[in-house]
């Protein structure tokens, strides 16, 4: 994670955005720590970056990278504005271990935000950010199937804003954010799936981490904490309004290093 200390709404990359609903610094500040604390309760440990003046952005760390066994893909952005956090990720991550390769050349890439593993297969969203051939390509660099989805509403401009894999059977997943090929991939391929109500869906519920069998979210959400509890999980609810204004939420807030609780690699790494 990486504290809030210069983040601001100052351009408008996504639908969310305008530079004339700023955000408030000290409530970000308290929500932040909320999420951190939250985490920790459900029994993360929690490494920092340090944040950057000028790149009011680089709290978002969950589009830093995606994290596959101890390697990372970093980030290619596709908007200039952002684009200045990628020699910071690619520092942090490889001081902190893990082997950094680049993204195929010339194609945007913004790592987890829109690489999600549910079981052995990446959940991939394309054209808003990512470019879909460009998640082929890492999928053959990583040796792993991809399943390409296009984004279909803006709102929903990175997939970790509309899917959110719970185990390796199980996601939470807003519909209306794919078109209707996406929907059958994703009927087709994960056997469980959790739809969210459009109004929920806007309060970012998809954008939930999951630590355990603990799933964190803004609050909002009551709905799907109804159906997560129905099936054993434990939700945990943490206002994140300051940073819905720049189109994030708690999983955006993060980025998983050790690898997702849904994915079928961690479950066999040592
Ligand atoms: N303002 C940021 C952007 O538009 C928000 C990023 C949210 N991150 C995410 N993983 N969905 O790039």
């Amino acid at each position: 994670m990486c504290p809030p200390l210069f983040y601001g709404i100052e351009y408008e990359i996504n639908p969310w955005m305008s530079t004339e609903r700023q955000a408030d610094h000290k409530l970000a500040g308290e929500q932040w720590d909320g999420l951190r604390a939250a985490l920790q309760s459900a029994g993360a440990s929690i490494e920092l970056m340090t944040p950057v003046k000028g790149l009011p952005d680089l709290v978002f760390t969950a589009n830093a990278a995606m994290v596959y066994r101890d390697r990372a893909i970093v980030a290619r952005f596709k908007h200039p504005q952002r684009q200045g956090e990628t020699p910071l990720d690619r520092a942090w991550l490889e001081h902190d271990g893990l082997s950094v390769d680049d993204p195929p050349a010339d194609l945007s890439f913004e790592g987890a935000g829109d690489a999600l593993f549910c079981g052995d297969t990446l959940y991939a969203g394309y054209r808003m950010r990512s470019d879909a051939g460009g998640h082929q390509q890492i999928g053959e660099m990583l040796g792993v199937r991809v399943l390409p989805l296009e984004l279909a509403d803006p709102y929903y401009y990175h997939l970790d804003t509309c899917f959110c894999p719970l185990s390796q059977s199980e996601a939470v997943y807003f519909p209306g954010a794919f078109d209707e090929y996406g929907q059958k991939v994703l009927e087709a391929n994960v056997p469980t799936l959790i739809p969210v109500a459009a109004d929920e869906a806007r309060s970012f519920a998809c954008n939930a981490v999951v630590v355990g069998k603990t799933v964190v979210t803004n609050a909002g959400c009551p709905q799907l904490h109804k159906q997560l509890k129905e099936r054993g999980y434990t939700p945990i609810a943490t206002p994140l309004g300051e940073f819905v204004k720049a189109g994030g939420s708690a999983k955006c807030l993060t980025l998983r290093l050790d690898g997702e609780e849904a994915a079928a690699w961690k479950q066999t790494a040592d």
